[in-house]
């Protein structure tokens, strides 16, 4: 069966795209080849390093900046589609994507839309995650990956990993401890994603 066409979503630098591409170009642990194929990396914000990034890689992109559209959410949204669908994207793994999505578009995607979310979920959905878990007095936080429903940060839940809180951290301290989390955690649930298998990955710090 030929690879699945995945796009990735981004707004900025693009990390988890980094290590999303470099797992589909590489072998899995027993050596399979992975079941997705990076087609599409699109950005809407036409500065974000990560487009760089993948040009590297050689990775197709593509800039859909939201601003034209002047809040025309639908408008922005199926322009979106146009192009996800131009590259023929079969799985969309928003990563970065600082942009809120209406029912119109995730109802069009969804089954095949993965977003990653720097916190434990259901816990703190939205910003400032690490900064909100560190004044709850949290013992631990973390990433997840899931499924995009209409909800903001909701939607079954592929993966997690989970990290202790440790004394004197700071929301950069953990954002940083996280975010080499999520590069683990975010390939090995697309890998399974990709093959058809929705069972949730779970992952303790090394
Ligand atoms: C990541 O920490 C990701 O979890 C977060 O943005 C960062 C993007 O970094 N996403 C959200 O907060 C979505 N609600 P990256 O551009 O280096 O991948």
């Amino acid at each position: 069966m030929s690879p699945k066409r995945v796009a990735i979503l981004i707004s900025g630098g693009g990390s988890n795209m980094v290590s999303l591409v470099r797992s589909m170009q590489e072998p899995g642990p027993g050596g399979e080849a992975h079941a997705g194929m990076p087609c599409l990396v699109l950005s809407n914000q036409p500065g974000a390093g990560g487009l760089e990034r993948a040009k590297e890689m050689g990775v197709p992109t593509a800039v859909v900046d939201h601003r034209p559209f002047k809040g025309d959410r639908v408008a922005f949204e199926d322009a979106l589609s146009a192009r996800l669908h131009f590259e023929g994207a079969e799985i969309v793994c928003l990563a970065g994507f600082m942009r809120i999505l209406t029912t119109h578009f995730v109802s069009e995607w969804q089954g095949k839309m993965l977003n990653i979310h720097p916190s434990l979920l259901p816990k703190y959905r939205g910003l400032h995650t690490h900064a909100r878990a560190l004044e709850a007095g949290e013992a631990e936080h973390g990433c997840t990956v899931h499924e995009v429903t209409p909800e903001l940060d909701e939607g079954p839940i592929l993966g997690q990993a989970r990290l202790p809180i440790l004394a004197g951290d700071t929301p950069e301290s953990l954002a940083a401890r996280v975010l080499v989390q999520e590069h683990r955690l975010y390939p090995a649930v697309l890998r399974r994603f990709a093959a058809g298998d929705r069972e949730p990955v779970f992952l303790s710090q090394d």
